[in-house]
């Protein structure tokens, strides 16, 4: 396959609509360059990786299966990815391959820029203990959050999870680091009732998911006051943002952390701001 310009990796990679607002960014400010989708098998990584380092490219978009598998390809990683232990990015810096992580800088954006929600000092409770959770738990400590509550349905991951956030404090910041706690997915509803942040980052209610009309939580156990952030965007109004309505809190869906962590990676590629207001209209078009 032709690499040059920029694009994402993945396998399957039809379903991904970076490529739409991507492209939107680009031709945004006249940038002659193509956003494409290459569809890469795990045996085939290796080659992709040897081609994109010949290439005249600007860099990529990694996706699943080969976030992890990367790293052995690249010769820097920065901090959010290596904490992460996963590239969703990768730049090239001159004659270098340079991987970073968005997510966790794309949720927080999101957070703050589309919800209006300051992260420091608030409680948090989130829901999953996979690569999303683990990119939200470790954003939410660098920003300075008083507490996280990690609720998974496998109790030892939610621990494994903690493990790795405990410690973590925002820097710079004179705060202490968050209290961190794992719960079972059965002690949610009373973890909920004392929070100002819930995070959905498990599959329920992803379309084509285990389970597509699940909510992790009911109207009755979300508190009135709080933010309800669900990472799942396809579909845009989730079982679990229904149940957030139906409480009187506050929602944010998963596009914007999808557009925002692209915004962040468009920075990376090409040195300029990206648009984007621009992003979300043709991300929005798109789903
Ligand atoms: N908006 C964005 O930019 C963005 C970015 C990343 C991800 N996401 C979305 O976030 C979601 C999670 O992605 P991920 O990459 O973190 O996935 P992942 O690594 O596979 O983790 C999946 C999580 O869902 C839990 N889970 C799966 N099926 C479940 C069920 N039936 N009941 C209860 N828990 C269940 C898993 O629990 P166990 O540990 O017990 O298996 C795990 O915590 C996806 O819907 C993805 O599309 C959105």
């Amino acid at each position: 396959m032709m690499v040059q310009g920029v694009g994402i990796i993945g396998y399957p990679i039809r379903h991904s609509i970076s490529p739409v607002f991507q492209q939107a960014a680009l031709d945004h400010h006249s940038l002659d360059a193509t956003y494409q989708a290459w569809e890469v098998t795990p045996e085939g990584l290796g080659d992709f990786m040897a081609e994109l380092r010949r290439a005249d490219a600007l860099g990529i978009n990694v996706t699943v299966p080969h976030k992890e598998a990367v790293i052995p390809y690249l010769d820097e990683v920065d901090g959010w990815a290596s904490d992460a232990g996963a590239v969703n990015t990768v730049h090239k810096d001159g004659g270098a391959l340079v991987g970073h992580n968005t997510d966790g800088i794309g949720f927080v954006r999101a957070l703050e820029g589309e919800a209006g929600f300051a992260p420091r000092g608030s409680r948090a409770l989130i829901v999953g203990a996979g690569g999303s959770g683990r990119a939200v738990a470790l954003a939410l400590a660098r920003s300075g959050v008083a507490s996280i509550t990690i609720a998974n349905r496998t109790l030892r991951r939610a621990g494994d999870l903690a493990d790795a956030v405990s410690g973590r404090g925002a820097s710079p910041g004179p705060e202490r680091p968050p209290e961190v706690e794992p719960i079972s997915l059965e002690r949610i509803a009373e973890a909920a009732s004392s929070v100002d942040l819930i995070v959905n980052c498990t599959t329920l209610g992803m379309r084509h998911g285990p389970d597509e009309a699940a909510s992790p939580l009911k109207a009755d156990h979300i508190p009135s006051n709080a933010l309800v952030y669900d990472l799942v965007y396809n579909p845009p109004d989730t079982p679990l943002l229904m149940e957030a309505r139906k409480a009187g809190a506050a929602t944010l869906g998963g596009l914007a952390m999808l557009v925002y962590q692209g915004a962040a990676a468009f920075e990376y590629w090409t040195g300029v701001e990206a648009p984007v207001e621009v992003m979300m209209k043709a991300a929005r078009a798109a789903l």
